[in-house]
């Protein structure tokens, strides 16, 4: 059997938006039947947070959406670890700057958003905003947005796997 595609969400934190992608992935995976073509984690750029619970208000809404984020460990991507990574999906553009300064290579690196801009024609790729200071409303946005883009990465990620596959 093929290695899995080994795919890091990366926010600041790792406790509000990646740790809920990272949970929205692996739900998608066995949906379509995919679990085994993948791992999924999540991990901040920042530290303050290593071994932390997820955000209450993303388990909250993580909860709503029948996914359990009560098993979440935060912890750091850092330019020792990065290269154990098929794929980096950066939630926001500071993330993706922190991650090239941390060495990432552009074949490794993805955008969260980039699926929908693709599909609109928009060349404008836009950010999951850090919900840490908003609301509850913040929270169901970063959601939705995960939700729409998830999906799409996975057809991505499927298709970049059978052309690697075929060479
Ligand atoms: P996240 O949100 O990057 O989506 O996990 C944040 C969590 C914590 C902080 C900032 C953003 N913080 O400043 O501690």
């Amino acid at each position: 059997m093929p290695k899995p595609v080994r795919v890091l969400f990366v926010c600041l934190g790792n406790i509000c938006r990646s740790p809920l992608a990272e949970s929205i992935a692996k739900q998608k995976a066995k949906e379509l039947a995919v679990s085994n073509t993948f791992h999924f984690e999540s991990a901040g750029t920042g530290d303050w947070h290593i071994g932390g619970q997820a955000d209450p208000r993303s388990s909250s809404i993580a909860e709503q959406h029948n996914l359990d984020l009560s098993q979440h460990s935060a912890q750091q991507v850092t330019h020792q670890n990065i290269h154990e990574w098929d794929y980096l999906v950066a939630m926001d553009h500071d993330n993706r700057l922190n991650l090239l300064a941390m060495g990432a290579n552009s074949h490794q690196l993805l955008m969260m958003r980039q699926f929908e801009h693709q599909k609109n024609n928009i060349t404008v790729i836009q950010d999951v905003p850090d919900p840490y200071y908003s609301g509850e409303n913040g929270f169901e946005d970063v959601y939705h947005m995960l939700n729409i883009n998830i999906e799409s990465l996975l057809n991505h990620l499927l298709e970049e796997r059978k052309l690697t596959n075929s060479k």
